[in-house]
């Protein structure tokens, strides 16, 4: 029979080291938080796997963040930031009775994939291991907990940089965080773990300890992928996770087919999915969830904020901005437009300068337009939600859109161009006179 899976996600502690009002698994990759990002790893594995996030500091912004993304995720609060060991033993009375497998991970560990874990979890049932640390081996392991393997390779202990000595912090191999736990095997140590060390806490890698002396077997795996291994705990973690979870999906972008031309200025959230013989120009920036077809081309200088679909062959070019939007073929959108909640169809055509007005500063309500096949909106045109341009209606340079548009229309909403002859002349003459 397969064993039970549960998580538990620790992110209740301050991030000190970011220096921000905000706690630090809510700190944002992509405009979607830490935690999120390995809630959404571990939820992966399979639907059954159960998560418990340990909250604290800034307990009620993050549980305000969960209630609202993820019901189906449980919480538990540590009053005190007493330590990661500290922070586990929180969760111990939801899982009483529990007698399968617990997956610890740390909420600022946001690059961990899924196949990762799966892996930790086959070694740990294959090698009949109580506790699996996941490991792995970094040139520069400041800040990491060290492993400490006797002369055999047995994983003996975990020591802090805090408490390391000088050869000690010589050691590259270091703990991820992420563990794999026999739970009915290794949840005594949640209540045994002492605090005598350089900061006063429970340290979490004590178990390890605590399992080889009450003769559990413990086994590290070491995870080869080190870029995945990043935690954050400062700005410059942060930015650097970014540019790992970026690089890491324009590779899987550009082995699927889809040109880039500069991943030095390219940024694209692994939640968006592009199709081959994609185009992604220089200075491009796509967040969130987004479906673009195959054979569009996007940028250079293109935005996308997530919720859009592009259909095949559609252009998106420079300046523009999309957000929820909907597109399907062969449309342009080329240049210096803002189009936000609107549903656009095939073969149209925005010219440049077009914004589709969709908010409501008053009411703080956003509404939709709607652009059926064909349309073909001039230059500097505002479309003003909600709207609908029927069929093959054509919208006149610089019109204010505010009423629905009938199919093969011709729609103008601008001041009629008025002449004056020798209006230039005239003035020039006066002048003239005057001096
Ligand atoms: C921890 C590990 C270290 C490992 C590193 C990997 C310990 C003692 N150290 O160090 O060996 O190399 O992660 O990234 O476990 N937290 C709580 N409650 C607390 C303290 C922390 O929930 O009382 C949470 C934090 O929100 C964070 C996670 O635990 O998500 C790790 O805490 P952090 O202080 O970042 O530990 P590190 O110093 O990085
Ligand atoms: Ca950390």
């Amino acid at each position: 029979m397969e064993k039970e899976v549960k998580a538990i996600i620790l992110g209740a502690g301050k991030g000190t080291r970011m220096k921000s009002t905000k706690p630090k698994v809510l700190h944002e990759i992509f405009a979607k938080p830490l935690l999120s990002w390995v809630i959404d790893s571990i939820s992966a594995l399979s639907k059954k796997v159960e998560s418990i996030v340990v909250i604290g500091h800034g307990a009620h912004e993050v549980e305000e963040y969960l209630n609202h993304n993820y019901k189906y995720v449980k919480t538990t609060l540590q009053k005190e930031q007493l330590g990661t060991g500290h922070a586990v033993a929180q969760a111990l009375p939801l899982l009483a009775g529990f007698r399968g497998l617990v997956i610890i991970t740390c909420g600022d560990t946001p690059l961990i994939t899924t196949q990762s874990l799966k892996s930790l979890i086959k070694y740990h049932l294959e090698h009949n291991s109580d506790l699996t640390v996941m490991t792995t081996v970094f040139d520069n392991p400041f800040g990491y907990g060290r492993i400490i393997r006797s002369a055999k390779g047995e994983i003996i202990k975990i020591v802090e940089e805090k408490d390391a000595s000088e050869s000690t912090k010589e050691i590259k191999e270091v703990n991820t965080g992420i563990y794999c736990l026999e739970w009915t095997k290794i949840k005594k140590a949640f209540t045994e773990l002492k605090n005598n060390n350089s900061q006063g806490e429970y340290y979490l890698t004590d178990i390890i300890k605590w399992a080889r002396d009450n003769s559990c077997r413990v086994l590290g795996y070491k995870n080869p992928d080190n870029r995945e291994m990043q935690g954050i705990n400062s700005r410059s973690d942060l930015e650097k996770a970014f540019q790992v979870m970026n690089q890491r999906h324009l590779d899987s972008l550009m082995d699927k087919g889809v040109t880039i031309y500069d991943r030095n200025s390219t940024y694209i959230s692994p939640e968006t999915i592009i199709c081959e013989d994609s185009v992604i120009f220089p200075n491009t920036y796509i967040e969130g969830r987004n479906y673009i077809s195959s054979g569009c081309k996007i940028g250079p200088m293109a935005h996308l904020r997530g919720n859009c679909e592009i259909g095949e062959g559609s252009k998106i070019g420079n300046f523009v901005e999309l957000k929820n939007a909907k597109i399907a073929k062969k449309t342009n959108v080329c240049h210096l437009t803002y189009v936000g909640d609107a549903k656009i169809g095939s073969c149209v055509n925005i010219g440049a300068g077009t914004i589709f007005a969709n908010y409501n500063s008053i009411t703080k309500e956003k509404k939709l337009s709607t652009v059926a096949d064909g349309v073909s909106i001039g230059s500097n045109s505002v479309i003003v939600a909600p709207v609908e341009l029927k069929e093959d209606s054509f919208v006149a340079a610089l019109s204010c859109i505010t009423k629905d548009v009938e199919a093969d229309s011709l729609v103008m909403n601008r001041v009629p161009q008025k002449e004056i002859k020798n209006w230039v002349k005239n003035k020039k003459e006066k002048i003239d006179y005057e001096s």
